[in-house]
This record gives C-alpha cells, structure tokens and sequence, in this order.
C-alpha cells in the first residue's frame, strides 16, 4: 500500500528519499516519486516513474535532485491506473507538492469545484484534489501549516500527507488521519515515513502522530497540533527494531527466510510469558489478571491471514474453554448490526497493527459494550496496539514477504497463550496446563525439524507449475490451515486455489475433481483423520491427485492417486501450527518454478491502510 517518507535536513535528502523508499517497497505499490526543493534555484523538482523503485533510482542517477527538503512516495493505485502521471507527488503550478497514502472520498465534488475554479487536473488521482486545495489556502496568505489544516478541514476519507512548499523552503509539514505516519527525529533533521522501519537507517527515535494532527517540522523544531489546532506534545519513543532485521541474508526471497524463522519467532514470542506450569495473564498487560476470569464470550476480527489464525483460536477457545467465540473478517464485522455478548472480549489480530478495516472494527467496537479489547500485533508502536485496552505482541520481527508466513505462526501461539491465559485457575485444570506449556517450549525444536521437509517439498512442487487450480482439504482447526493453504498459493503463485472443510466436498467441489485437479490434504494423526480418509477416497474414486500431509503414526498409505508427506507425529493440540509450515513452503517453491515476484506478489500490498 502507498509508502510515505520526508526529510528536513542540513544535508542533501534525496538518497535519504530512496533508501526509505527502499524499505517500503515490501507494503505493495506500482509506481514511485520523489520531489525535492532544489538547493540552488529554489525551484520544485520532481522524478516519477512505473514500476519498481529501481526505475526510479535509474531516472534520478540521470537527473539528479539537489536539494535539503524533499518528499516521496510509492504508490499503490486505488483511483487510476498505475502511470507516472498518476504517481506522487503531486504538485499545483510548480509551487507545493504532496504525497499521499488513503483516499479521498469527496474528491469528486472537490474536483469539480476545482475545475470551475480554474485548476487544470493532470491525474485520474483522488489525490490531486488535495494539493489544488493547499495551493489555494496559500495563495490565500496562510502559512504553511494553517494551509495544510485548512485543507484537511475541506477532506473526508483517509489520509497520511507530506507537504513541501517553495515558499517555505524551510519546513515540512505532515497530517495524519486514519493513515499511518511517524516522525523520525534526528540530529538536527527531521523525518516522516509511513512506518519506522523506512527511517530506521538514520534514526530509531520516533514521533507518532495521531488522528487529526497537523505536523510542522523544521530542522531543529517539531511542532504538532491536534484536531482542535491546540498544539499538543506527543512523546519521543526510542525504537528496539535493528536497522537490519530486515536484511535478506543468504536467502533466495524475505519469505523464505522468513519461513526459516519461524523456530526463532516463536521462542521470542514465548519467552517471559509461560512458566513450566502456566502462562502468566499480565503477558497481556496488568489489566488482564483481573478482566480475564471475568470473560464469557469472545469476539475475534482480523483480515486476510490474520484472520485465519482466528479461525484456528475459535476451536482452542470453544474447544478448551467452553466459551462462546465468533470470528469475523473486519470488512464485514464493521457493516453490519452487532449483537455484542455479555462481558464478551474483543480480540484483534493483526501483522501490522495498520489494516484500515480491522482498526475500524476495533473503533467501533470500543463504542458497543465490549468489556475490554486486546490485539495480537507483531508492530509495537502500531494503532491497534496503542488504542487496544490490553495487547500481546508477536515479536515476528519485521515481516518483509507480502505473503504473511511467520506472523501466522506467531499468532497462532500467542492466540493459544491467550486461551490458556482465559483459562487460568478456572478451566483448565493444572495437568492439561503444564503439558499445554510443554508443548510450546518444545514447538520451536519440532518446527526445526518440519523445515527439514524443505527439499522433499521442493520436489513435489515441480507438478503443480503447470497447474491452473488446485483444492485445499481440511477438518476442525485444519480447515484454517488449508484455507491458510490455498491463499499462500494464489497470493505468491496466482494459481487459482480454493479451501473446503473435507466434509463439503460432495456438496459442489467434488465436481471439479478430475485428473487436472491436484487436491492438498491436512491429515494429522487425530480424531477426525478416519472421516478424512473417507472424503480422500470420495477423490481418488474420480480419478484426481492427492498430496497428503500427514504425520508418522497416522495410518495412511501411499498409491499411484496418493502422494504422502509426513510430518514426526505431533500433538493435536498444536497440529495447526505444524501443518501450516509445509503449505508455506510449497507455495513457496511453485512461485519459485513459475518465477513469479514471490515477494512482492501483483497487486497486493502488504499493509492495507485502506478500506
Ligand atoms: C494484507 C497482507 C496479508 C495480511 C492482511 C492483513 O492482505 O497481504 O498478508 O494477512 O493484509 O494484514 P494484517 O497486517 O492486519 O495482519
């Protein structure tokens, strides 16, 4: 999704521009700019390019942009196609510029307006409206940052802005409304960035802005007004994130190494939250100790992956603890009446703490008589962590892969901590605990050990390159992980691939079976697994492929229709979290034989901060 940075600096900012640039290219974005106010002439200066950031960085060793003030952008299209003409920044006769991230929803009848006032649009943007409104409040003798609220007051929708001006060649302003952005504060230099991991190269002190607030930077001042115009104060907060956690190392893609992880992410994401006996509730934040006895219900909302971990925690929830709980996905949640259950907790799952929808599930749900909210979030310092009532980080580090890999598996056993945090003292008796907390001491290990299926995984991936579909089969908390399964493989691979509970399938998929159709299997070891073979075999009678994913001591046998690849036997109880490992890893290698763009698929963007 759209990547903001900005820079104030005694020094020239255009290389600053690109490595941020750089390091946002992970949310997802088609098309690039950057403009600066040149040292020299004092004139705007502006480069746009399609496609990738290295185009860009091309144009710029061509033309050079000199300057200490500049903005810049990657832009993921909503309103026109991608095209340098729509890319950012946008600029109003030659005098300021901005970039945006969210969308404008008056832009129509700001546009129109605008026309008959005399602007000459050269975008299919809902953008430009904004920098015609700017330039006008200027023109009109505001100073810079008044010209910027001004503006805002004229927009509905969402928006991150940066905004440069040649008649204030020494300041940048920022505004925020429902679209993330940061301060960065560096020695005398200012920055702004959609997220701190752009700036984390030349500062780890951090400025977040909120809702409405209006940013004034100079070089050595930061001044912030809040949706009133009252000038507030918001802390400086010292980033933990290393600048280089987001290096790719030795590996092919972010996302393999990002599956490789995985062992590592969840022992952080474990340690100082469980004992040997018991997963301690303040994990949660202090609150917890006494709001978690007092929960009857649950209520969990998330998107895209993030939302299939819910799908899983619903079975440990009403599974383990005999509490009610409903998963949705927060586009949905979020349009329809709600029915809130009595002392019912609101849970958030979410990458990047940023999903517009799921950040506006959680608003609303603040107002509908939630008894508190918790996220599950792998971004400390992101909106749903800070207006979340209690929060459980992932401590995935940075995920870089637009497919998310080790922040599913992170919220997978921070989903369980939870569970079991709920049913502390109440209802899970001491023994089902300590073997509980055992279980996930030892998870990492065992991961390990289902990495180790990585060429075996390989092999099996060469059969489905010329594949256009494929069908995804699972039961109980397996069924999220096919459908975890089959989104990994059209997000990375773009072949068609869809999700069943294995019980479904005689009610429409199975027409779709025959010998073109590979079918993908879940099949631990449990009490569901009998039921599964028989829906295998309601497939191999009709002639399709099967790839089963099974573990040792399920009794299952291979033939010329099945395929098996088994897993060291594994408890049910963490089944989930195991079986995931092998999908990630076959989506991964058919994208790798197909020679798609694995990780940074078409279209899609990684932090959704719009609707
Ligand atoms: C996008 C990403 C997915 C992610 C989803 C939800 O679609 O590409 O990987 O699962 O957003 O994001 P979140 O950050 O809220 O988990």
């Amino acid at each position: 999704m759209c990547g903001i940075v900005g820079a104030i600096a005694q020094r020239p900012v255009a290389a600053i521009l690109m490595a941020g640039l750089k390091r946002l290219e992970y949310r997802g974005y088609d098309s690039a700019g950057l403009a600066v106010i040149d040292a020299a002439s004092g004139q705007l200066d502006r480069l746009r390019s399609l496609g990738k950031v290295a185009n860009l960085q091309a144009a710029l060793a061509d033309h050079p942009l000199r300057g200490y003030l500049g903005i810049a952008h990657t832009r993921w299209a909503t309103h026109g196609a991608p095209s340098p003409e729509n890319a950012h920044p946008h600029q109003c006769r030659g005098r300021c510029a901005i970039v945006h991230n969210g969308i404008i929803e008056n832009h129509d009848m700001l546009r129109a307006s605008q026309l008959s006032a005399g602007h000459r649009f050269t975008s299919q943007t809902d953008t430009e409206v904004v920098v015609h409104a700017l330039h006008d409040a200027l023109a009109a003798g505001h100073n810079l940052a008044d010209a910027v609220r001004t503006t805002c007051q004229q927009l509905v929708g969402a928006y991150a802005l940066g905004v440069i001006d040649t008649a204030h060649p020494d300041r940048l302003v920022a505004a925020r409304n429902g679209s993330p952005l940061v301060i960065g504060v560096g020695f005398e230099e200012h920055f702004i960035a959609s997220d701190v991991f752009a700036l984390l190269p030349v500062t780890n002190r951090f400025i977040f802005l909120d809702d409405g607030d209006v940013a004034e930077l100079t070089c050595t001042t930061c001044r912030i007004w809040d949706t009133t115009g009252q000038e507030v104060a918001r802390p400086i907060r010292t980033s933990v994130v290393a600048a280089d956690a987001a290096e790719r190392g030795h590996y092919r893609h972010f996302m393999l190494k990002e599956i490789f992880e995985q062992p590592q992410a969840v022992r952080d994401t474990l340690e100082g939250r469980i004992t040997s006996t018991q997963v301690l509730p303040e994990a949660f934040g202090p609150q917890a100790v006494t709001l978690f006895p007092q929960i009857q219900a649950v209520t969990i909302v998330a998107c895209g992956t993030s939302y299939h971990a819910g799908l899983v925690a619903r079975h440990w929830i009403e599974g383990l603890l005999g509490l009610p709980c409903r998963v949705e996905v927060a586009s949905e949640y979020r349009y329809r009446a709600q029915i809130v259950p009595t002392a019912a907790l609101f849970v958030t799952i979410s990458q990047s703490g940023e999903t517009a929808d799921t950040l506006a599930a959680l608003r609303l749900a603040k107002q509908s008589g939630y008894l508190a909210t918790l996220t599950i979030c792998n971004v400390a310092e992101s909106s749903l962590v800070r207006e979340s009532d209690l929060a459980l980080l992932t401590r995935a580090g940075p995920e870089i892969g637009v497919a998310s890999t080790k922040a599913f598996t992170t919220q997978l056993v921070a989903l369980l901590l939870l569970t079991l945090a709920l049913g502390h003292e109440r209802r899970l008796d001491s023994a089902f605990m300590t073997q509980a907390v055992t279980l996930l001491r030892n998870a990492p290990q065992k991961l390990e050990k289902v990495l180790a299926l990585d060429e075996q995984i390989a092999t099996l991936a060469a059969q489905f390159v010329e594949k256009q579909h494929a069908l995804f089969l699972g039961r109980g908390a397996q069924y999220p992980i096919a459908l975890e399964g089959a989104l990994k493989l059209k997000e990375i691979s773009y072949i068609h691939a869809e999700a069943y509970p294995a019980g479904e399938l005689k009610h429409g998929p199975l027409a779709l079976i025959d010998e073109n159709m590979p079918v993908i299997a879940v099949a631990p070891n449990n009490a569901l697994l009998e039921k599964l073979k028989s829906n295998l075999e309601e497939v191999r009678a009709r002639g399709g492929q099967l790839v089963v994913f099974t573990d040792d001591h399920a009794a299952m046998t291979a033939d010329a229709h099945v395929q098996l690849l088994r897993l060291p036997p594994i408890d049910d109880l963490l089944a989930p979290l195991f079986f995931t490992i092998p999908l990630q890893l076959l989506a991964y290698h058919v994208a790798v034989l197909k020679g798609t763009d694995v990780d940074q698929p078409r279209n899609l963007a990684k932090s959704v901060t719009v609707e």
